[in-house]
């Protein structure tokens, strides 16, 4: 009995399940449906009933309730307590046309109820518009499953915790992300007002507020302690949803935060190392440039002493005469300055990093300063710096000694490269520039170069062709010009030899 058309289009014909212990009864069904395109089962009582519709499944039953033994609103009730066949759609048939009967049996779930002896075409419209109407039902529940599977699966897969606020701002839906934030099972969470499972300590008042008034509120950092005593950071963002319900989105941002911290605290150490090993090394260049110090202290307070006793000679006088002493004195006052300049000098070079870090400065002034030092070094070694500063040179931001730390490196290294050139050579070459948006300063000098296997290596630490080096110099200078986002490079001299530069960006 399978219509010829849904056969066809590969489709199964709906099974509409007759039950009557009636066999003439039975018949008359079956006749006035046997032609609408269904597939016809029949039961004859009860149990029999019950047992059919389990294993096929109809799409309806059409159900007798007179019947010896069970009868049929046990069938009904038997067919609506079991899962499998809850759905199924029963019209019932009676002679019955009591209203009481007909209450019973919509009260158990039936959708239809059609009295004997019926007619015909009345129980052909009325199983057409129940078949319709369970198709649509059927079709809806799949869409509705369909999606709630979506919903469900998109709120699993999400990291967030997400929280569904009631009118009455008590938590009606959490995610497993929500549940386990809140640290609380499922049941536990539901029906709970989120203040109670959370408490949002300072932030609570603005919290509630924009709850309350369903205004859209974004925190990037929201301290939060869970019931169960759980300190948290969260980002967190609440908004409206249709008929006054909330949503309520917290990211645990905890231990994102500490990694920051952690990384922020290692960050800060290494910068503190660097700071330790730049002060070590100018300490050490200080040590090397002692007995060159020492030299150049010495002069000027040999001619102090020399002053002071010419002046004692003029005071052993019966009248001495005032304006010569106070010549000498005057003298012996720019000596006395002379050697504590030059103590002042390495004093500064050699101090510990300053606090306040980077300040303005005028490149031209800090290089005179670095080549007044370096010229210690400069009359030992035999070899002369010529300065040649560049006038309206902007400024930049920069840790001065830092940066003379920078020049001194540059201009002991060419002057132990020139050790020994030849006199028409000149001496070291120390220049300030600017360059599109750097300012910068260059140390030039024409002595033994670097081969193209120093070149490559020459910014890593303990690199040296030098007896006693230790191979720090440039490497130091590389990682304080990288602190301050500039720029430090060698390139050959054209006339022989080597020029480096250092350049920082304009202020
Ligand atoms: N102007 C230069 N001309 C030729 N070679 C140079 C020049 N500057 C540096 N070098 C080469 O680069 C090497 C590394 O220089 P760096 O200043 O880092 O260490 P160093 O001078 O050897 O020792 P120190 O730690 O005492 O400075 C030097 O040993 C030298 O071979
Ligand atoms: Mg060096």
């Amino acid at each position: 009995m399978i219509n010829m058309n849904e056969a066809a289009s590969g489709r199964r014909a709906e099974q509409v399940l007759l039950v009557d212990d009636n066999p003439t009864n039975l018949q008359v069904l079956y006749k006035t449906l046997e032609n609408s395109g269904y597939t016809l089962l029949a039961a004859r009582d009860g149990e029999q009933a019950l047992s059919i519709a389990e294993k096929a499944l109809p799409s309806l039953l059409l159900l007798d309730i007179m019947m010896p033994g069970m009868d049929g609103f046990e069938v009904c009730r038997r067919l609506k307590a079991n899962p499998e066949t809850r759905g199924i759609p029963v019209i019932f048939l009676s002679a019955l046309t009591d209203t009481d009967a007909k209450v019973e049996g919509f009260s158990l779930g039936a959708v239809d109820y059609i009295s004997k002896p019926f007619q015909a075409e009345e129980v052909r419209a009325r199983v057409r518009t129940q078949l319709r109407i369970h198709r649509l039902e059927m079709e809806l529940a799949r869409r509705n499953a369909e999606l709630e599977d979506e919903n469900f699966q998109i709120l699993r897969a999400v990291t967030e915790a997400i929280f569904g606020l009631d009118r009455q701002g008590r938590i009606s839906s959490a995610n497993p992300q929500a549940e386990s934030l809140a640290g609380r099972a499922h049941q536990q969470c539901i029906g709970e007002d989120l203040f109670t499972v959370f408490d949002f300590q300072s932030l609570q008042p603005r919290i509630e507020k924009a709850l309350a008034e369903g205004e859209r509120l974004s925190l990037d950092e929201v301290k939060l302690r869970t019931t169960d005593g759980r300190d948290l950071t969260v980002a967190m963002y609440c908004a409206a949803l249709e008929g006054e319900r909330r949503v309520v989105v917290l990211r645990d941002i905890t231990d994102w935060l500490n990694n920051q911290h952690a990384l922020e605290a290692a960050r800060e150490e290494l910068h503190s190392q660097r700071q330790h090993l730049a002060h070590m090394e100018r300490l050490s260049t200080g040590g090397e440039m002692a007995a060159g110090i020492a030299h150049e202290v010495n002069q000027p307070l040999t001619a102090v002493s020399n002053y002071a006793r010419v002046a004692q000679r003029f005071l052993e006088q019966e009248k001495p005469d005032k304006t010569k002493l106070i010549e000498i004195l005057d003298k012996i006052v720019v000596q006395s300055q002379r050697a504590s300049d030059v103590i002042q000098r390495l004093r500064s070079y050699i101090r510990k990093p300053t606090t306040e870090g980077r300040i303005p400065l005028d490149l031209n002034t800090v290089m005179q300063e670095v080549v007044m030092l370096a010229e210690v070094d400069s009359r030992i070694n035999g070899v002369a710096i010529d300065f040649q500063p560049t006038s309206d040179l902007p400024g930049t931001l920069a840790d001065d000694v830092q940066v003379q730390q920078i020049g001194l490196n540059l201009i002991r290294n060419a002057m132990e490269a020139m050790r020994g050139a030849p006199e028409d050579f000149g001496g070291v070459l120390v220049r300030t520039y600017r360059e599109a948006d750097d300012v910068g300063f260059a140390v030039e000098d024409r002595g033994c170069g670097l081969s193209a296997e120093m070149e490559e290596k020459l910014f890593s630490p303990f690199v040296t062709t030098k007896e006693g080096g230790m191979g720090v110099g440039l490497s130091i200078c590389q990682s304080i010009v990288q602190a301050h986002g500039g720029s430090i490079g060698y390139r050959p001299n054209p006339k022989g030899g080597a020029i480096f530069y250092c350049q920082f960006p304009v202020r």
